[in-house]
């Protein structure tokens, strides 16, 4: 009998260590990007982040990737492939609007950065579109 009061202290406890566990989402795939609660994220997905504004994309694709002159990324990325995303990253399509970045050293040297920033943005992984470093 007297053993039985300890069982709520017990359900307490694994609760509390259930709810204090950290949120992290890390993607599966070989880990193309890292992110937790949303907007922290791994320091090659927050580079991606910063070419992405650094190139002005969002001039074209919408600050939060949904889509202006240029179409939404975030649907875009549901179908393209990564071969597909940089060929047209670098070559563009001049005849139809979208501008080639095969001369910015900025883009191409952070060419699977920005793809991992906007997968995650496509995936719905990455639920805001400025990030954050993940300390
Ligand atoms: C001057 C406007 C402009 C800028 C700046 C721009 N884009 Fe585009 N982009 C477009 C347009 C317009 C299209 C659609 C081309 C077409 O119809 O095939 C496009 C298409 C794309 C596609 C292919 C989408 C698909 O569904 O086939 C990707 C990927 C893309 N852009 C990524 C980027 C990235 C990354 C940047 C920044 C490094 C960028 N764009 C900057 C206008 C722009």
């Amino acid at each position: 009998m007297k053993s039985i009061p300890l069982l709520p202290t017990v359900i307490v406890t694994f609760c509390a260590a259930a709810l204090l566990a950290p949120a992290a989402s890390a993607v599966a795939q070989g880990k193309l990007y890292t992110v937790v609660d949303g907007y922290k994220v791994d320091a090659k997905t927050m580079a991606g982040f910063r070419t992405w504004r650094q190139a002005a994309c969002d001039r074209c694709h919408g600050a939060n990737q949904e889509g202006l002159v240029g179409p939404s990324l975030i649907e875009s990325l549901k179908t393209l492939s990564k071969e597909e995303f940089v060929k047209v990253v670098r070559d563009g399509r001049l005849d139809k609007g979208m501008q080639s970045f095969g001369s910015n050293p900025v883009v191409m040297e952070n060419m699977d950065n920005l793809y991992a920033y906007l997968k995650g943005r496509s995936d719905g992984a990455i639920t805001r579109a400025r990030v954050e470093e993940l300390k």
